[in-house]
């Protein structure tokens, strides 16, 4: 197996780093000098501090807040009394230029933080000044294998470590007090499709960490390493593999029977575990959401049907030994990238007079659901959003009643919520005291076909099996301006108990930040027109908003130092949305600003005036390509460069848009680029494993074509 060689090998580097001095990339103000380590211990997070972690509200010890993941904050000194009285304190440039997903931790004064290209970044929590930076200089190549930004969503602490995982797949822990390596381990082959960019969580010495890439093909697992030393210790896979090589576990076996076909010959099945971990100590269950299948396509992925466990799922595992213990499958055979990698919440609260230990999740497939967490049973289930894929769960079954045609087995179907899901990785949050929870909703259509052409596996790159051309945005541009109002977001404050809607905030994007919620009755969000607003927890009205300068996709945190409440977000517009939906991507959201904005009360910095204007300079060339190679580089194009270049060669402009490019000038100077990757060391790999010159061609005519409309739309604007 090519991935015995990597998984598990620790490389220890103690010491290795220590007197250096050393600059990282593209970051010329703020040297990665690595400082003294100071007298008192920074970062000493154990599991008794984060089990009673409601004693210490000033602190933010975990990715989010608790083992709970409610990502509701008791600190109640900033209010819906003064919180229009917050403003900036201080503000940290972060010197990167792509989405920033993180959500900070703070410990005892000292905030860590990641930004794009997994970049660790402490900093003084009080005043913004900067500690330490280590950069893992992941090759710039590696986001090839991204389908959704080169993001990171932060960074876990125990016993004076800082971890995280680096988008190539090492798991790193570095020195909290002065950023140094202490010891890192690949936890899968680099060479493979698969990324990481969630944030690991740490229980009882055990760092757990999944990762990334079902879009590509590979085999989704979670795995637990030692915190010590990064050795591997145990393996979750979450789809079975070849059966003919023998099952690893129980539930392996069992999963096996629910799939056809040759799976594994696809890339592996997918599930990946990208995202959502909770942790209930007193059951000692780990909870983990299991990502979509590879390829999208169910026809194609398992011809014969079947659950396709464990896509789609929630499930509880030990997290001392990673033995599964239940279940339960959000979306069975699913056919539409409807993840259950989505934000896990675990609350007690009371329904029919009874206390339950409850667990919450908005997957991406519009349903809310409440599901007993000491057994994986249903509670309850009702969409948060308009939905055509399924009418209701069934609450016998616990299984979705699934709507005719939304398999698109033999027409296009009209999929809502879309692939980008009705709720994405933006974390939501629960309020114990108004008994909701604040989801960042996303309400968006997309398109389903078969593919055209008959499915051919690519090694390594994206398989979704659909029809690139139909999942992509219309061809003319009237039909695409219709769509404009259909591509809507909005903050939802949703009760569980009643499994109804209590208020609504409605954006003008649709790919916003995730929530805080505090014990001041208030929500926090950023928002995709560059706006960090303050809304009351009980009805949602706003209450204070602070002008970002950039989208913003991250959730606030908050934590006390001195005495003095801080109010935290990363800005930094990027993700999937603001790569692939360039045409209805907010102005205001670009381009990427990337820095951690800090408020509190009394505060009135500002930041300097952005110099940026987001527009596209069109110069294109006449057209030389025929019909045929204009819809032949169409079809081309969205299956291979749509994912960071925007639908229909329309750009979020974090990657350069193609219909501006001097280099569709001339076909050497883009194949250059397109197939022999002289951009490969700032993000552009070859596609030479994917497209010949012909194909190559094919996509110059289109962008050109592209270009031209683009042109004419600007000159009549
Ligand atoms: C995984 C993301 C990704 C994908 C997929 C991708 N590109 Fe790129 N591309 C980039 C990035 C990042 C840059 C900017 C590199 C730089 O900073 O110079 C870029 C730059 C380019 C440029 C140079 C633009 C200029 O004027 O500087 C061309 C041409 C290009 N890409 C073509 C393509 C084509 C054609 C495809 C599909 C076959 C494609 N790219 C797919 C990320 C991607």
């Amino acid at each position: 197996m090519k991935q015995a060689a990597w998984v598990g090998t620790v490389v220890r580097l103690v010491g290795f780093f220590g007197l250096s001095f050393t600059v990282f990339t593209g970051c010329a103000d703020t040297p990665n000098v690595v400082p003294e380590a100071p007298s008192t211990p920074v970062a000493r997070v154990d599991g008794e501090r984060l089990i009673a972690a409601d004693s210490e509200p000033g602190n933010w010890m975990s990715y989010g807040r608790t083992y709970s993941e409610q990502r509701f904050s008791p600190l109640g000194a900033v209010n819906d009394q003064n919180a229009s009285e917050l403003g900036l304190a201080w503000s940290y440039d972060l010197n990167t230029a792509r989405g920033v997903e993180a959500t900070p931790i703070v410990v005892d004064g000292v905030m860590y933080t990641t930004s794009s290209w997994s970049i660790v970044t402490a900093l003084d929590a009080r005043n913004g000044v900067h500690l330490w930076t280590y950069d893992p200089k992941v090759k710039k190549e590696k986001s090839k294998h991204t389908c959704c930004d080169v993001v990171n969503r932060g960074v876990a602490v125990w016993e004076g470590q800082v971890i995280f995982g680096a988008l190539d797949g090492r798991l790193i822990a570095l020195d909290a007090a002065t950023g140094k390596v202490n010891w890192e381990v690949a936890t899968f082959d680099p060479t493979l499709p698969y990324t990481i960019t969630g944030a690991p969580r740490i229980i009882k010495d055990k760092v757990l960490i999944g990762n990334g890439g079902a879009e590509f093909g590979v085999r989704g697992f979670i795995a637990a390493y030692d915190v010590d030393t990064g050795e591997r210790l145990w393996r979750f896979f979450t789809v079975p593999g070849d059966p003919s090589l023998g099952f690893e576990n129980d539930a392996m076996k069992m999963a096996a029977m629910t799939w056809s076909g040759e799976w594994w010959k696809l890339g592996g099945g997918g599930g990946t575990v990208w995202d959502s971990m909770a942790y209930d100590p007193e059951l000692d269950l780990l909870y983990i959401g299991v990502g979509n299948g590879t390829p999208w396509n169910q026809k194609i992925r398992s011809p014969g049907g079947g659950d396709n466990l464990f896509l789609s799922s929630i499930v509880a595992l030990r997290p001392d030994t990673g033995e599964y213990v239940w279940h339960y499958q959000t979306t069975p055979g699913e056919s539409w990238d409807y993840t259950a990698t989505q934000h896990i919440i675990l609350a007690d609260i009371e329904l029919e007079g009874e206390p339950r230990k409850v667990l919450m999740q908005a997957p991406k497939n519009g349903f809310f659901y409440v599901i007993d967490r000491t057994n994986g049973a249903l509670v309850s289930a009702n969409n948060y959003i308009q939905i055509t894929w399924a009418t209701h769960v069934d609450k016998e079954t616990g299984r979705p009643v699934e709507a005719e045609g939304a398999r698109y087995e033999d027409a296009k179907f009209m999929l809502y919520p879309s692939y980008l899901g009705g709720h994405n990785w933006h974390p939501m949050s629960y309020n114990p005291e108004t008994g909701l929870v604040y989801i960042p909703v996303l309400d968006i259509p997309a398109f389903y076909a078969q593919p055209a052409e008959e499915f051919e596996y690519r090694p390594d790159y994206t398989n979704l099996g659909i029809d690139g051309i139909t999942a992509g945005l219309p061809d003319a541009q009237a039909e695409r301006d219709a769509l404009r109002p259909l591509i809507a977001g909005r903050l939802v404050a949703w009760d569980p108990k009643t499994q109804k809607e209590a208020w609504r905030v409605e954006h003008s994007g649709s790919w916003n930040g995730g929530t805080l919620s505090t014990a001041g009755n208030l929500v926090f969000q950023g928002t995709a027109d560059a706006k960090f607003v303050a809304y009351t927890a009980d009805k949602g009205e706003p209450l204070w908003e602070f002008p970002t300068q950039t989208g913003v996709v991250a959730p606030a945190m908050t934590y006390a130092v001195d005495g003095e409440q801080y109010v935290t977000v990363n800005v930094g517009w990027g993700g999937a949305f603001a790569l692939v939906f360039g045409e209805y991507v907010h102005a205001k959201s670009t381009p990427n600003m990337s820095r951690v904005l800090t408020f509190k009360l009394g505060a009135n910095g500002s930041l300097p005036e952005p110099k940026w204007k987001p527009v596209v300079t069109f110069n294109p060339p006449a057209q030389s390509g025929t019909p045929e190679s204009i819809k032949l580089g169409h079809a081309q194009y969205q299956d291979t460069c749509m994912g960071c270049h925007g639908l229909n060669a329309v750009s979020g402009l974090l990657i350069p848009d193609l219909r501006g490019s001097a280099l569709i000038h001339d076909q050497a100077a883009f194949d250059n680029v397109v197939l022999g990757g002289a951009l490969r060391d700032k993000g552009m790999a070859s596609f030479a494993s994917e497209l010949d010159a012909e194909k190559s061609a094919a996509i110059r005519a289109y962008v050109i074509q592209q270009a031209i409309r683009g042109q004419q739309v600007q000159a009549s604007q």
